[in-house]
């Protein structure tokens, strides 16, 4: 039988979106000089998917919210905030987040997009959890949204195989229901934040003909370093999180991992000493959507039926920046 739960913040409700165009690796054969083997072996990934010309992070978070609103039992009118989680805005301003606003149809209620990489998701959802608690905003909604195809170089093979486009979207609101969170941890370095930068675009480096002739407009990673960081941030997150909530690794029932590359789940699977079984992947099919892979992937093991009621579920990110969160949930 389930014990009662006092009311909490909670997630009430999830949706994701896709979109439907499908790269395979044997499409980026054809590409780079590549091979299916080789992105296999060392990432997991087999193929992602890729928003059309005019698809936006806005098109594909709106689409995300809207399943969420519905699952939630919930309309746009509800809503009392929005926060996006975007490296890929729309627009450098307005906000992903007002666009989102308007797509939907919401009430003239506070939007805005937040930058923490592939974090912010987890940022996002800290934060909402927080408003909701005060009670300032008892109804929030929380975007991840990505066209990360918008910022790939194509010609350059160290990245262009490893990102995808999507979007979830996620409702905060007070339940006695699963979906609680029990305990986070969020951090950063700035110190490392040459390691995955996109160097031009911003007020630092405008865009000139200069700067995207040498494709500073694209995402650029050291990408063993990043491994490297990946594991280690991932695991003192995952381990801050758990201790702040006076639980041992062995108590987690379900992981939501980053998706970034197959063997840093591996290796955070053998450091936490949890089975790998325990991880949720959707790599294979999705690759790396940076801050939307973590509530697509809560939307896939939900509707999947793969969390259990009362099971203690941890999201682990890790991204550009640099940044890091985790998120201990109870279903
Ligand atoms: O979301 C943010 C977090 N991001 C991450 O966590 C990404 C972390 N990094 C990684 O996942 C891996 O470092 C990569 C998948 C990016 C690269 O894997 P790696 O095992 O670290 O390979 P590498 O960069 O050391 O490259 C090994 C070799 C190189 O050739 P040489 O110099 O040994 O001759 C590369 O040029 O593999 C080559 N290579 C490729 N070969 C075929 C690099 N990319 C490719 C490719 N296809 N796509």
């Amino acid at each position: 039988m389930q014990r009662l739960r006092q009311s909490r913040p909670a997630i009430v409700g999830t949706g994701a979106y896709l979109p439907a165009k499908v790269l395979r690796n044997s499409d980026l054969e054809r590409m780079v000089e590549t091979s299916d083997s080789w992105i296999v072996e060392r990432t997991g990934i087999r193929e992602r998917r890729i928003a059309a010309e005019k698809e936006c992070p806005s098109d594909m978070g709106a689409a995300a919210a809207l399943m969420a609103l519905e699952r939630a039992g919930l309309a746009p009118n509800d809503l009392d905030l929005i926060i996006v989680a975007t490296t890929t805005p729309d627009t450098l301003f307005p906000s992903t987040a007002c666009h989102i606003q308007q797509k939907i149809g919401a009430r003239k209620i506070p939007a805005f997009d937040l930058q923490a990489a592939c974090s912010g998701f987890l940022y996002g959802l800290v934060m909402a959890y927080h408003m909701v608690a005060l009670g300032t905003y008892p109804t929030v909604l929380v975007v991840g949204a990505e066209k990360l195809s918008s910022i790939v170089n194509w010609s350059d093979r160290n990245t262009c195989v490893l990102f995808g486009d999507g979007a979830g979207a996620v409702i905060v609101q007070q339940s006695t229901q699963g979906g609680q969170m029990i305990a986070h941890d969020l951090g950063s370095d700035g110190s490392q934040g040459q390691v995955l930068t996109v160097p031009a675009g911003g007020s630092r480096l405008p865009l000139t003909p200069e700067n995207i002739g040498e494709g500073l407009q694209f995402i650029q990673m050291a990408g063993k370093k990043v491994f490297r960081l990946a594991i280690d941030a991932m695991e003192t997150t995952a381990r801050n999180c758990l201790k702040k909530a006076a639980l041992q690794p062995e108590e987690v029932g379900y992981v939501i991992p980053h998706q970034a590359n197959m063997r840093i789940i591996e290796l955070l699977s053998e450091r936490l000493h949890l089975p790998l079984k325990r991880f949720f992947t959707h790599l294979e099919r999705y690759g790396n959507t940076s801050a939307a892979c973590i509530p697509i992937a809560l939307h896939e093991a939900l509707t999947a039926g793969d969390i259990r009621p009362m099971e203690k579920v941890l999201l682990i990110a890790f991204g550009g920046g640099l940044t890091w969160a985790s998120a201990l949930l109870e279903w």
